[in-house]
């Protein structure tokens, strides 16, 4: 079987490192070069390998020496839709896990891809787990008229709410086809989080943390708790390796890695 050639887009990033990680233990998928702005040396080794791959801060000059099927991005928000534009020109598919891009970003993502007919994979979150979560939230949120999300991550998150806090609010308003109700207070000067279609979003920044969220659903004399935690950054490998292999083929942008897992709408 020939290898689907992969970039690493963020490489010398956190999820950058897990994914080279995460790339080397898999026969199918076969790391051929990787793009970090901070790239000094021209080459990075290999994991448990005497081998390395091309290294730069040029996309670009990395797609054309390399030649990839796939560019996987953990990079930051501003840096997607000029690497999207980049890849479409060279017939590359895309997976995308860096978080913050608006709604209008993914639009011109979409249309992008569609119009050099490749495949574009953007997902919040690429945890198994909280896909599960988000899921089992929506399909509660018909049966309950209030709602909270408390996420808490590690202090160098740049966003908040987070991605997955944001998606989780918008999908289950969605499932009802109308806001939760909001407490409204009296006191206008207390901080009740960031409300997003009637759900108050608590943001905890803590060292320590990696990415938990608890999502609470309730009605007078009950609460419902949906909680997915996670320890290391292993969690999110699973579902970049799944959309890494599942994105060849496609064309246009896949939004959430919910479509790729075959989950029924509720
Ligand atoms: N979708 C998911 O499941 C998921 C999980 C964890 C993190 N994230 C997101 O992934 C992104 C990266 O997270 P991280 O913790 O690895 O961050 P990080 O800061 O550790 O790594 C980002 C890397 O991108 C590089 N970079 C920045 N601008 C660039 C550019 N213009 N071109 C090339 N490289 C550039 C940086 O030098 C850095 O090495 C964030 O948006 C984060 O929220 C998503």
């Amino acid at each position: 079987m020939i290898p689907t050639k992969v970039i690493v887009h963020g490489v010398l990033g956190r999820m950058g490192q897990e994914v080279v990680h995460a790339l080397c233990r898999e026969p199918g998928l076969q790391l051929v070069g990787a793009v970090d702005i901070q790239a000094v040396a021209n080459r990075i080794p290999l994991p448990n390998s005497k081998d390395s791959v091309l290294l730069s801060s040029d996309l670009e000059k990395v797609i054309k020496e390399c030649k990839p099927d796939v560019i996987i991005d953990f990079s930051t928000a501003k840096a997607v839709l000029p690497a999207v534009s980049l890849a479409v020109r060279y017939g590359t598919n895309m997976v995308i896990g860096t978080t913050g891009l608006q709604t209008d970003e993914l639009r011109t993502i979409d249309s992008l891809a569609k119009e050099y007919g490749v495949g574009v994979v953007v997902a919040s979150n690429f945890a198994l787990g909280a896909v599960m979560m988000i899921h089992l939230a929506k399909t509660a949120a018909k049966y309950f008229d209030s709602a909270e999300i408390i996420e808490k991550h590690h202090h160098m998150k740049v966003d908040a709410p987070s991605g997955t806090a944001l998606t989780t609010a918008k999908a289950m308003a969605d499932t009802r086809g109308k806001p939760f109700n909001r407490p409204i207070s009296k006191e206008p000067s207390v901080s009740r989080g960031q409300q997003i279609e009637g759900i108050a979003i608590h943001s905890v920044r803590l060292p320590g943390i990696l990415a938990n969220q608890e999502v609470i659903l309730s009605s007078p004399g009950q609460t419902l708790s949906i909680k997915h935690d996670t320890v290391n950054r292993e969690c999110y490998m699973p579902g970049v390796i799944l959309a890494t292999k599942e994105v060849n083929g496609k064309k246009g942008l896949i939004y959430g890695l919910e479509k790729l897992l075959g989950l029924k709408g509720v």
